[in-house]
């Protein structure tokens, strides 16, 4: 059986909802987890919630909107453990529910790029270099079946009703940024996937939804996986989803 002991793993916006059950589970499998959060305070808080159930568990302040702070955390992995291995790229905003998309803000829209597209992107490209220290590096980005053409295009597409435009396409550009990282990190051995937790009740989806820590089972999966696992790809709790 593989061990996942002496791992160590970030997961951004881990401070509630699908992040901090991402990092509970991945304590749970032995890994040692970076609590990710822009707020020391609900960071502090979620490690702390996670020490007290026994894991080892650490708060590292990163907003995926500041280089500065992107860069830092970069810095506190490198002196602390001197290697990542296992990025789990969880943060992301919806900020246009009830919106139609031609009603929406451009700023809402830049907000949202910021965030989903542009903060993965400079998180994974800070991490890259500690990632390559790991004997097998794992990066999982949560895109969401509302990111999925195949599921939304169409009058009769399951989620063609679900018209959030600047979320939406944001977790679509996700979906493209998994393939090109996985395919320029795959002769490094790192495995780069997408995943799908399907709805879960946070406070993004308003409460809608399974329990997280369901949804949660899916980037977990990803993120443990052995190195004969696929990458590049995109994952639901039934395996391969449709792009
Ligand atoms: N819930 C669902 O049904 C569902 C379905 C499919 C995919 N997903 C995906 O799952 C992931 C987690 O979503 P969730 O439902 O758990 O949402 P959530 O409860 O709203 O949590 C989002 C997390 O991201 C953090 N965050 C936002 N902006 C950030 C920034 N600039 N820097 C660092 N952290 C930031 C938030 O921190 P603060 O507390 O400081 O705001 C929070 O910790 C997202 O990528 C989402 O797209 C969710």
């Amino acid at each position: 059986m593989t061990t996942h002991h002496g791992k160590i793993a970030l997961v951004t916006g881990a401070n509630k909802g699908l992040g901090i059950e991402i990092a509970r589970l991945l304590g749970e499998a032995g890994v040692t987890v970076l609590v990710g959060a822009r707020s020391a305070e609900a960071g502090t808080a979620a490690a702390a919630v996670l020490q007290g159930e026994g894991l080892d568990a650490h708060f590292l302040a990163i907003d995926v909107t500041d280089p500065v702070s992107i860069e830092a955390a970069a810095r506190a992995i490198e002196a602390k453990w001197g290697r990542l291995d296992i990025l789990v790229n969880n943060a992301a905003v919806s900020l246009e529910p009830g919106v139609a998309p031609s009603q929406s803000q451009p700023d809402l829209f830049r907000r949202t790029y910021e965030t989903n597209v542009f903060g993965l992107v400079a998180v994974i490209q800070a991490m890259i270099p500690l990632l390559r220290k790991s004997r097998s590096g794992r990066i999982v980005n949560m895109s969401t079946g509302l990111a999925s053409l195949a599921l939304t295009s169409g009058p009769e597409a399951p989620f063609q009703a679900s018209r959030l435009l600047a979320y939406n396409s944001s977790k679509t550009a996700v979906n493209a940024i998994t393939v090109q990282f996985a395919n320029e990190l795959r002769a490094d051995g790192i495995k780069v996937n997408a995943a799908n937790p399907g709805l879960c009740a946070t406070d993004l989806s308003r409460g809608q939804g399974r329990p997280p820590r369901e949804g949660a089972k899916v980037p977990v999966g990803l993120a443990l996986i052995d190195d004969d696992g696929p990458s590049g790809g995109l994952f639901g709790e039934n395996g391969a989803a449709p792009w």
